[in-house]
């Protein structure tokens, strides 16, 4: 190989419902590569026990409805990869390898941990720690070029390029002398000549990188926010909808003419955001139409833009969970094609460490 192949990798998790903030930070700009180089979106299970085990059904149904979710909003199984993570065990056999390439100093600095043990730091499970160099392993048994997701995954991707820089550094002579490297286009004291592991590029863009709670502009819209009307649910109906975006926070003045002046105004900055990602346009244009417009008249705009959008992927989400047998097989399929990328590169990973292979 003389250059990386391009490649897209992402994942959500399957625990509970996908929410605004996961459509339209990641799975809506999904759609759009499917046809520009290959992709592959993986429903990342084994993450989702790393906070607590789930229940045994909820997870496996959890598993069904995000692989639907990904399908109703315009992933095609015959131009992408969909697949469950637990079904191809080269996850985790690398991140097991990454355990031991990444530093302890690397993983303490993660903010999300952070978040996520909260005050209770040693209760939290290994797995939870280890979380990033289970992700960075999602990404790089594909070798993969590019990930696209929301903003709170940015440091997660950062340490992705750490550790495939130290590996392509620690191997650098087993690399070069296995013939197995692609060459650096800009080697430097930081990166040799030939490198293993691609350098991932995060795709971090447009105007919903980090949608916000309805109830507080200043918290980010998550599944595991205790008040259902902080976030809108892809599986909500239409009058779920509206009535979320109705007693949406908001502040008592009209909304800008300029983008600048939505500073330090969270909520109209979250709502007019969340406008232009569903009408695919910028808040720019946004404020173009409603600038000196009272939220009395943009809420009723945006709840009528989000039921058009959503209320189809809705009912079609609601089909394909009708028959888990045609998901399946998708995920099935899916597994198989995965395998098929992953075990080789698990064999050369072993090959430049020097694990004996004799079968
Ligand atoms: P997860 O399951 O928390 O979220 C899935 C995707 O949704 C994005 N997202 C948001 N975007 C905008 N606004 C929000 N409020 C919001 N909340 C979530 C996330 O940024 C993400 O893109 N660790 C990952 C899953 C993962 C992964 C990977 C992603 C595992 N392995 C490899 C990419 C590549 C996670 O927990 O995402």
């Amino acid at each position: 190989m003389t250059e990386f192949q391009p490649r897209v990798f992402s994942g959500v998790q399957p625990t509970g419902n996908l929410h605004l903030g996961n459509y339209l930070g990641a799975v809506s700009r999904w759609v759009p590569l499917q046809d520009q180089m290959p992709t592959i979106f993986c429903v990342v299970d084994s993450h989702a026990i790393t906070a607590s085990f789930p229940n045994a059904q909820e997870l496996t149904d959890a598993t069904r409805e995000v692989t639907a979710a990904y399908m109703a909003a315009g992933i095609d199984p015959k131009k992408s990869i969909i697949f469950n993570q637990s079904q191809v065990r080269e996850h985790a056999e690398l991140a097991w390898i990454f355990n031991c390439v990444a530093r302890m100093g690397w993983l303490n600095r993660m903010t999300q941990f952070k978040e996520k043990a909260g005050k209770n730091k040693e209760n939290a499970s290994v797995g939870l720690f280890a979380y990033p160099n289970l992700m960075a392993a999602d990404i790089l048994a594909y070798r993969a070029t590019h990930v696209p997701v929301g903003d709170d995954q940015k440091q997660h991707l950062e340490l992705t390029r750490d550790i495939a820089a130290k590996f392509n550094n620690d191997f650098a002579e087993r690399i070069k002398e296995l013939g197995i490297g692609v060459p650096n286009p800009t080697p430097s004291p930081e990166l040799p000549e030939y490198l293993y592991f691609p350098m991932t590029e995060p795709m971090i863009a447009g105007p919903a990188t980090r949608i916000m709670s309805l109830r507080d502009g200043t918290k980010k819209m998550s599944k595991s926010d205790p008040s259902d009307l902080s976030r809108i649910n892809l599986n909500d109906d239409a009058d779920a909808i509206s009535k979320k975006i109705r007693k949406a926070k908001t502040d008592p003045d009209a909304l800008p003419s300029e983008v600048d002046g939505l500073k330090d105004r969270p909520e109209a900055d979250n709502l007019v955001g969340i406008y232009a990602a569903l009408s695919q346009s910028s808040k720019e244009a946004v404020l173009k139409d409603f600038g000196g417009q009272q939220f009395s008249a943009f809420k009723p705009a945006l709840s009528d833009l989000a039921v058009e959008k959503l209320a189809p992927m809705t009912d079609e989400m609601r089909r394909l969970t009708a028959d888990p047998t045609e998901i399946d097989k998708v995920l099935k399929a899916g597994a198989e094609q995965a395998s098929a990328i992953a075990e080789p590169v698990l064999k050369e990973v072993r090959k430049i460490i020097g694990f004996l292979d004799v079968r």
